[in-house]
């Protein structure tokens, strides 16, 4: 698989992100050292105002777990050890569709909320297998590899960064994420 070099692409994405996530940084997770399980750690139930639809609540832990995927997308858009598995979503975004990311950054912060414990939401995407087969899922371009697993764990960690997440929440969500490998990687 060609690696890509998509500097239009990641500027577009940077933009939409960057649009979105204006005031995200202000909701960062505060931790909580009484929370029973990972999501109450990442903010939990707590109801604040969601910074990219005015107007609307949204959980704290959600709130903080989206913040860490959209920042997480957009180093991936930009790592091109991986980005080429991203064909059809970067080609959208870099002609200002951003349907198929807002899709993604929905299921994978409600895929890695129900992960960490939250209670209040269904994912409704794809398996992890099937999200992961190109014969199923024509969204992915190529089946990935072990190499192609520690970038995405190493973008994460970088995405975690730029929302301070503390090390000890990063180390409990990336426990969650190493578990996959074997599902995720299918070569
Ligand atoms: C444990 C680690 C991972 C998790 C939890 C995860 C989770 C997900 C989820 C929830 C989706 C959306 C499925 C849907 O919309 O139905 C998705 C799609 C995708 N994943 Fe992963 N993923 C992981 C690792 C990887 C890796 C290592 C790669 C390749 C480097 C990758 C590439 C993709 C691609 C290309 C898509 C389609 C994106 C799109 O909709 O445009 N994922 N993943």
């Amino acid at each position: 698989m060609k690696k890509l070099t998509f500097l239009p692409v990641a500027i577009a994405l940077i933009c939409a992100v960057l649009s979105i996530q204006s005031c995200g940084k202000k909701a960062a997770p505060t931790p909580n050292t009484i929370g029973t399980t990972l999501y109450d750690s990442l903010g939990g139930t707590a109801l604040v105002a969601d910074p990219t639809h005015a107007g609307a609540m949204i959980e704290k832990g959600r709130l903080g777990i989206r913040n860490v995927i959209d920042s997480t997308i957009f180093v991936i858009a930009a790592d091109s050890r991986i980005n080429g598995h991203f064909t059809v979503l970067l080609s959208e975004v870099g002609a200002g569709n951003l349907t198929g990311y807002t899709d993604l950054s929905e299921n994978l912060t409600t895929f890695v909320a129900g992960a960490t414990g939250a209670k209040d939401f269904i994912y409704i995407g794809l398996n992890m297998h099937d999200a992961h087969d190109p014969a199923v899922n024509p969204r992915i371009n190529g089946k990935a590899t072990n190499a192609d697993f520690d970038a995405f764990v190493s973008d994460l960690a970088t995405g975690a960064g730029k929302n301070k997440l503390p090390a000890n929440l990063l180390n409990s969500v990336a426990a969650i994420v190493e578990s996959l490998r074997s599902t995720v990687v299918q070569m």
